[in-house]
């Protein structure tokens, strides 16, 4: 079943947690760039694990939708979602909640959010419960034990995340959906464009050219069709 866990933040660091809002802007829109569904007019979006409410707000900017909900178990990112959230029609509830909007949603996301999951059998089950017949599930994550730095970034999440991280490989995310009822696609991510250059990068990549392989070869968006 969903957690019911509840934090204010996911971080230890209210900074680390602002910094995620622009740092994830790039990779928010090249994860709608891959969505294979193009109208979603007519759609009801779940954003799971949706901080402070950025991605539905460039969903609903680059293809508007009919309604989303964001669902995260942190409620001061929740309360950052509500105040932030201008123009998008989407509601911002924790995911306990999330056990009551049975077969809801057309389609749902996750953007780095399931590595931070403990139980991705139950995650699966969840998702097959709110989504549709036919609803597709866009997860993208690129923590996990097939990425060449986890070792060291699993050290470094862990030093700022409330949360436990645990150690998933690829297969044990594409395992889970595929014996809880989903079709299992996947794809590296491939962000857009130019890969911004920051600063503090050797936490997670030493060379340039391991965070280029990151963001070509390592981050993996999943598609999960309920079948
Ligand atoms: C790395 S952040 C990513 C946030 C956002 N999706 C983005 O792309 O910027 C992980 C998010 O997952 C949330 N989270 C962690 N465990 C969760 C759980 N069990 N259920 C729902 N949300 C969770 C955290 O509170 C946090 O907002």
């Amino acid at each position: 079943m969903t957690q019911s866990q509840k934090l204010d933040t996911w971080t230890t660091s209210q900074e680390e947690e602002d910094r995620m809002v622009p740092g994830h802007m790039h990779h928010w829109q090249t994860m709608i760039g891959h969505v294979r569904e193009r109208d979603l007019r007519h759609k009801t979006i779940l954003d799971f694990g949706c901080n402070q409410g950025g991605f539905i707000q460039m969903l609903f900017n680059t293809m508007p939708f009919a309604r989303a909900v964001g669902v995260d178990i942190a409620e001061g990112s929740l309360a950052k979602a509500r105040a932030r959230n201008q123009f998008a029609p989407a509601d911002f509830f924790h995911t306990s909640q999330l056990p009551g909007m049975a077969n809801t949603f057309d389609m749902a996301f996750s953007h780095e959010v399931i590595y931070l999951l403990p139980d991705l059998h139950a995650h699966a089950k969840d998702m097959a419960q709110v989504l549709k017949p036919g609803g597709v599930y866009y997860a993208a994550t690129g923590c996990h034990t097939d990425n060449p730095r986890w070792a060291d970034w699993h050290k470094a999440i862990s030093d700022y995340s409330n949360i436990d991280v645990p150690h998933y490989a690829l297969d044990d995310y594409a395992g889970a959906f595929a014996a809880n009822g989903f079709a299992v696609e996947a794809k590296q991510f491939r962000s857009d464009g130019f890969i911004g250059v920051e600063p503090d990068d050797k936490v997670y990549y030493p060379t340039l050219i391991d965070k280029l392989n990151y963001y070509s070869q390592t981050k993996i968006l999943f598609r999960f069709v309920k079948v």
